[in-house]
Parts: C-alpha cells; structure tokens; sequence
C-alpha cells in the first residue's frame, strides 16, 4: 500500500491500522520514519522521486492500495510553489494528480484508489467555507488569472480549497471511468487535525478545542462533525473493504454512507477538462 498524509490527523490514525494488517505500507512525507519515503507535494520534482523510490522498492509488485490523504488549508490563495503553482490547488490537487498518473500503471488489477475530499465542495453541505466557482486547472493553479476570483484574501484562500477538493471528487471519477476502484472519502469535519495549522491564531485555538470533549455537544447535534478516531478507522475500513458505499463515500454520524458529490462535481466535460488540463500543467501525456 502507497499513502500520502499519514503522518498527522486522521491519517495518522488510519495509517497506524494500515499498518497492522499484512501488507506492508509505504509512506510519502516530509518528515522522515519508517518504511517513510521524502515527498513534499507542493514540488513536482519531489513526487517523481517519490513515485521513483517506490517502484523501486516495490519491484514486480503491484500496489494494491493508494490513498491519497495529504492536504492543507491556508488563509489566503498567496501562496506559489516551486514550480508556480498557488500552494492549496497544487498539493491537494497537482502533486496527488502527477502521482497517481506515475503509478498508474503499478497498481493491481483489483487495486483500490481511496482520495480524501471535503464535503466543503458541495453547496448543499451548507458549510461555512465559500464554495468553488469552477474546476478550471490554469484558474486554479493562477488565481490571479480568475476574473471571478474573490478580492479577501480569506475568501479566496476557502475557494482555493473547496475547490481543489472538487478537483478530487473529479479525479476519482475519472479514475473510475479508466476502469480503476476509486472512492472519494469526504470525512466531514473532523476538528482537532493539524489541518488549521496554517490559519490564524483565533481559528487554530478553536479548532483545537472543539477537537476535544468540549466539542462534542456540537458533534453529537451535527450529522458531519466527526471524531479523529471515527475519521481514521472510516478511512482504513474503506482501505480494507470493509464497507463499500460507493463512489463518493461520506462520515455522517460516524457512520461512511454512500451519497452524490456536487452538481459540478458530475459534470463530465467539466472532469475531462480537469483531466486534460492538469496533465498538461505537471508534463504528461493526456491519456
Ligand atoms: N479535518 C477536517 O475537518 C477535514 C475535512 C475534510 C477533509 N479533510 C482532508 O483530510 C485530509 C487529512 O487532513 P487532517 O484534518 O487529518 O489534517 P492534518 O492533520 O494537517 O494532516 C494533513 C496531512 O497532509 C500532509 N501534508 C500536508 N502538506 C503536505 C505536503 N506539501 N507534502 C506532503 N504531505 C503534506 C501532512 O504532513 P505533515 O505532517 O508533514 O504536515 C499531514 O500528514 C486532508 O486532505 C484534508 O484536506 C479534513
């Protein structure tokens, strides 16, 4: 098994049950550890030497099970990364991408692709974050380009991430459209990660608490408020098997239940375009 974000959150906790099955996982991260290959997404060189290392670690065997759970959130859409893309569209998005075209063709016949979106793409979770506008790949990897892009920098920095996880839902449909196993995991909000870690002072402390006891009057009255615990053995199930809702696979209640993504999120044209548009932002071939 591959994975991204397995070292923080929810990913860590699924990550440790990964691990105590038979097959062994490897890990792409920034820090380093065991059975751990060096991979920052935010630098296109360093997902190929990453896609390299673990075919070279692998050899003839095939990976049965990808899982694509790395992603951040920042408080605006400023941030560029060596290869110039904005920050939020090209880790959660354009690295995870270039990866799964580089081990494409490594998976196993029967192999799964789990990705982690957000229920934060969809309008219809009602969410506090803006919703995307579009999942335009160059409008995405420049926002300065978007005519339509929000002046607040706050604004613009929530559309950078809710729609790069519409990028997701896309992706493993298109996945599935090629004939490979891939499910879209939306853990719904999951407070207490280190995923506030970039945002502002106020927004980290009650991300914080709200991840602990204090927070959960709240949990228990929301359908989509989960715990770290419920999010990582959710995603894990959906690793192993043990529940298969479908496509777009969502924690309500601690529960995973099989729901639709967006209105854009099942526009074909719109996840064709994004296809096409990314391979050609990271080099390759359209496919
Ligand atoms: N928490 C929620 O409410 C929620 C809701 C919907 C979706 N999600 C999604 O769930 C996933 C896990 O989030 P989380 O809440 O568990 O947050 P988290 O604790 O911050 O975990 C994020 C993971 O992504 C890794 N990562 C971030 N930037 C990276 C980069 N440039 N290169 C390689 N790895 C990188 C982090 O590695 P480091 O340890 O090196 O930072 C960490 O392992 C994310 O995709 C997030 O968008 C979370």
């Amino acid at each position: 098994m591959v994975m991204t974000g397995g070292t923080s959150g929810f990913g860590a906790v699924a990550a440790r049950r990964l691990r105590g099955g038979n097959a062994r996982l490897l890990l792409g991260a920034r820090r380093p550890g065991t059975d751990v290959f060096p991979l920052d997404l935010a630098d296109l060189s360093s997902v190929r030497g990453f896609a390299a290392a673990v075919r070279t670690e692998l050899g003839d065997t095939p990976i049965d099970a990808l899982i694509l759970n790395a992603g951040l959130v920042r408080p605006d859409s400023d941030g560029r990364t060596v290869d110039g893309f904005e920050t939020t569209f090209a880790v959660n998005h354009l690295g995870h991408y270039l990866l799964l075209r580089l081990l494409l063709d490594a998976l196993a016949e029967d192999a799964i692709v789990v990705l982690t979106t957000s229920g934060t793409h969809d309008p219809a979770t009602k969410a506090a974050l803006v919703t995307p506008r579009h999942a335009d790949a160059d409008l995405l990897a420049h926002p300065d380009r978007d005519r339509g892009a929000d002046p607040k920098p706050s604004r613009a920095g929530q559309h950078a991430y809710t729609a790069s996880k519409l990028c997701t839902v896309l992706t493993a449909r298109a996945l599935s459209e090629r004939g490979v196993t891939a499910v879209a995991f939306d853990p719904g909000q999951v407070f207490g990660t280190g995923l506030a870690k970039d945002l502002a002072l106020p927004l980290r402390i009650a991300w914080k608490v709200m991840g602990t006891p204090v927070g959960w009057p709240v949990r228990r009255f929301s359908a989509t408020r989960n715990t770290v615990s419920e999010a990582g053995n959710a995603l894990a199930d959906l690793v192993f098997r043990l529940q298969s809702p479908g496509g777009y696979a969502a924690l309500r209640h601690g529960r995973l239940v099989g729901l639709q993504p967006s209105e854009l999120a099942r526009e074909e044209k719109t996840g064709q375009a994004l296809w096409r548009d990314s391979a050609r932002l990271v080099g390759e071939s359209s496919l």
